[in-house]
């Protein structure tokens, strides 16, 4: 499987504290049924969601990341002055550019920090903590910020039953130091297959297919998804990731006090939790609540799993990701 090589010498790396932010506005599943022809019955058994948040018409991506980082830093104790490096994963920025991470940068007054957006579909947020971790390991910076945030109601096609019901809005944030005498992140797998891009992408917009009207009315500018296909493969490439991470760090499923999958479908959940021998009660799941929101998923999903005493101290969380490209990858942390 390819993946990152393993840590070298370095310094442990934390995450030492984390954040999160949800629109107000709730869409339910009834009220899809009022938008779409589907049913509560068909999204529920089919995939486990009963409602999701939408960002507010005025609210950008950017505007869901800086609440969720100033989150984080609270939680963390650290003014904005401290944090020297910004990572924003996304794949709904509020622009081409400038980087989200940028605008984040200004609207929090980070003004030591350099700042860049990271773009691998909802692997975005395990990508873009192993970079973090490997920029304060080395002491290039002391303090990251890894910020996970998609508007996702801004390029799904809401005339899409097959996809519109699946997706949300949401932010989550981490801030990653060194710690004296904690372990903090064990292990990263990460990897990516290209040849299967086609099968989950948004192929509008960009320098292949740039904004025409033609473009705009042949719906290029929304999410695509073979659902079937990536169903099938994201079952198999998150367990094979998990097992990969776990040995290397030296440890087995028996060690997993809380394992956070990616939240795609309440079905591919349960079937890896199942693969690996994970307990439900130890799987924790928000799909119900928030959809799929991307790479916003693991971010949202860490911070409610610490915030709701599901992740202790000293704690091995398991998260685990897949997503378009294809990209996956997963982390083990000891809390
Ligand atoms: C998208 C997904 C929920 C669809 O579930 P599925 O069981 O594969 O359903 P199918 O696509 O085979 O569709 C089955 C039927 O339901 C219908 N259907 C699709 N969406 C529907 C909806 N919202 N309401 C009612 N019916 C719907 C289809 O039209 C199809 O009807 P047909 O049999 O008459 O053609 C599922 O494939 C999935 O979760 N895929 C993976 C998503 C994922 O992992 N993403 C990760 C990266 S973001």
């Amino acid at each position: 499987m390819p993946s990152v090589p393993a840590p070298g010498p370095g310094r442990s790396v934390s995450v030492i504290a984390t954040g999160s932010y949800l629109p107000d506005r709730v869409l339910s599943n009834a009220d899809l049924e009022k938008m779409v022809e589907t049913s509560d019955e068909w999204i529920v058994s089919r995939t486990g969601i009963r409602e999701r948040r939408i960002a507010l018409p005025g609210q950008a991506t950017s505007d869901l990341g800086l609440e969720a980082s100033r989150r984080a830093l609270a939680q963390a104790g650290i003014a904005a002055e401290e944090v020297e490096m910004i990572i924003v994963a996304t794949i709904t920025p509020d622009m081409f550019f400038p980087s989200t991470a940028c605008l984040i940068q200004h609207a929090l007054g980070a003004k030591n920090a350099f700042c860049f957006d990271m773009e691998a579909a909802c692997s975005g947020y395990l990508y873009a903590i192993e970079i973090a971790h490997r920029f304060v390991a080395s002491g290039t910076v002391n303090t990251a910020l890894v910020v996970a945030a998609e508007k996702m109601s801004s390029i799904v096609d809401w005339k899409d039953r097959s996809t519109c019901v699946l997706f949300g809005d949401g932010a989550g944030a981490a801030v990653l130091r060194s710690r004296p005498g904690e372990r903090g992140i064990l292990s990263s797998v990460l990897g990516a297959d290209g040849s299967l891009s086609h099968l989950l992408s948004l192929p509008g917009g960009g320098s292949r297919h740039p904004p025409t009207l033609q473009t705009i009315s042949d719906g290029l500018h929304t999410l695509k998804m073979a659902g079937r296909e990536v169903f099938k493969h994201a079952v198999n490439t998150m367990s094979s990731a998990a097992t990969e991470a776990l040995r290397r760090a030296g440890l087995t499923v028996a060690d997993v006090a809380c394992m956070i999958p990616h939240q795609a479908n309440q079905r591919i959940i349960s079937a890896i939790a199942g693969k690996l021998g994970v307990p439900d009660a130890n799987c924790f799941v928000n799909i119900d609540k928030c959809g799929n929101m991307s790479a916003a998923s693991l971010a949202v999903g860490l911070d409610q799993a610490v915030r709701t005493g599901r992740i202790r101290k000293k704690d091995i969380v398991l998260m685990v990701v897949f997503g378009g490209g294809f990209t996956w990858g997963a982390t083990v942390i000891e809390w």
